[in-house]
């Protein structure tokens, strides 16, 4: 944690109405200024949010020997010919984000160097799946002292890997290694999340061949080298979806500009099951809602799944819904630890292994908070958005690794909120 870290003040209850503008995906735009170290030159980065994690990426990148530059959403990176191959604990500790270099480095370098990033507050969050791909494409892997030590002897070599779960840092440490592996890598049961995507577009910008990308099998040739690049960030469906969320718990209306409804298919389905009305903008998606949401059941799975990081939300709904309803999380085991914090506001929820069941109240009581991850301290500020009286959310910096401007935009629709 940070020597001093922002708390976030709400008064409630409040009805959010008006336009807001959703910036870069964070989980787009660590990935692309991770892989700009597969190529040395100056590569250009838009619409990256100014957001806490984009300051820790471009640290490391900084010790890795590029300069790193953030000009409003412009982010400017350039790599040198041979960049460093050692990240340590004091920056992968602050976001997991950071094993994303494991990847281009070592195929870059031929080793790599990273301090292992240890569990957090959502869960144990393993690399056996990370290992073992690379370890299929050559690299031989060793743990000294805190450290994960990939190396390889010249190039990765092109293989099959077939993941057992379709994780997210997997694929994209995978993809980026192959890019500049000798021969084929076929990947198959690879997530599909729109970051991967993304990631994908900029690498085949930079010179290399994949094919399959937003399927469930990746095709890499390998190239021999690639060259610096420029790509713009997708918009950041966590953030869109939040509003989503705020706009239907609060009966308001809000058009989230720049938010992709194909990105939230689900999302906004349960939303609409909940009784919002959503429809289509020229630029964005609009979220009314004039009654009290009706309980919705949500399951996250990988995409085109519920996703994990909008689970507190769906929690948050369900707490101040019409009905009872489970909430069940399939892909991090300990993404529940925030709701003993919901249920100091009132909330009324059971928790039981990977299931929690919310019976909906019709007002929570504002009580100070802590927030435990991002996506925790988001739902909680919506939670607090639908409580009568004062709510402080605690720890906030950890809302400022995933949302620019929160409270800035929150009173912007019209909600009483201060950082203090
Ligand atoms: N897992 C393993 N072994 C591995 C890798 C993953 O057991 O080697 C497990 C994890 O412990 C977890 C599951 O597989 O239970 C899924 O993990 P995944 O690798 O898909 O997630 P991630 O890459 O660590 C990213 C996002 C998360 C988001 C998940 C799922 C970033 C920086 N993080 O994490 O975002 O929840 O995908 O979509 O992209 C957030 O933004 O708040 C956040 C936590």
């Amino acid at each position: 944690m940070p020597e001093s870290s922002p708390s976030f003040r709400i008064l409630g209850p409040a009805r959010l109405s008006g336009e807001v503008k959703v910036t870069g995906a964070k989980n787009s735009a660590l990935k692309l200024m991770a892989a700009s170290l597969l190529a040395p030159g100056t590569h250009t980065l838009r619409n990256v949010p100014d957001i806490a994690d984009v300051h820790i990426m471009s640290e490391l990148l900084v010790r890795l020997g590029c300069t790193v530059s953030l000009n409003n959403d412009v982010l400017t990176i350039d790599v040198p010919a041979t960049p460093g191959h050692k990240a340590e604990y004091d920056l992968v500790r602050k976001m997991r984000a950071s094993i994303n270099v494991l990847g281009p480095i070592l195929t870059r370098v031929g080793i790599a160097e990273i301090s292992l990033p240890g569990g957090d507050a959502i869960g144990s969050r393993g690399l056996d799946f990370h290992i073992s791909g690379l370890e299929a494409l050559g690299a031989t892997i060793t743990f000294e002292h805190g450290f994960i030590i990939a190396k390889v002897d010249g190039r990765l070599k092109g293989a099959t890997i077939d993941l057992v779960f379709p994780s997210v840092g997997t694929t994209e440490n995978l993809m980026t290694a192959a890019v500049l592996a000798k021969g084929t890598t076929t990947i198959n049961n690879v997530a599909r999340e729109p970051d991967i995507s993304d990631l994908g577009e900029y690498l085949i910008s930079m010179g290399a061949k994949i094919q399959g990308l937003g399927t469930q099998t990746l095709v890499i040739e390998g190239v021999d080298s690639l060259k610096a690049a420029e790509h713009s960030t997708l918009p950041d469906r966590i953030v869109s979806g939040t509003w989503a969320f705020a706009a239907v718990m609060t009966g308001g209306d809000i058009t989230i500009q720049g938010g992709r409804a194909d990105h939230l298919e689900l999302p906004l389905d349960k939303l609409v099951a909940s009784g919002a009305v959503i429809t289509s903008t020229p630029d964005g998606i609009r979220v009314k809602m004039d009654k009290r949401p009706i309980a919705i059941d949500v399951a996250t799975l990988p995409y085109p799944g519920f996703p994990t990081d909008l689970q507190p939300m769906a929690i948050a709904l369900n707490a101040i819904a019409d009905g009872s309803a489970i909430v069940t999380e399939n892909v991090f085991e300990a993404r529940f630890m925030f709701v003993n914090e919901l249920k100091r506001l009132g909330a009324r929820i059971t928790v039981d292994g990977h299931h929690a069941a919310i019976a909906g109240i019709k007002q929570l009581s504002g009580a100070p908070v802590v927030a435990t991850d991002i996506r925790a301290g988001a739902g909680l500020v919506l939670a607090a958005l639908v409580s009568e009286g004062i709510t402080i959310v605690e720890d906030g910096f950890h809302i400022d690794r995933g949302y620019p401007n929160f409270a800035e935009d929150l009173r912007s629709l019209g909600a009483d909120v201060t950082r203090i």
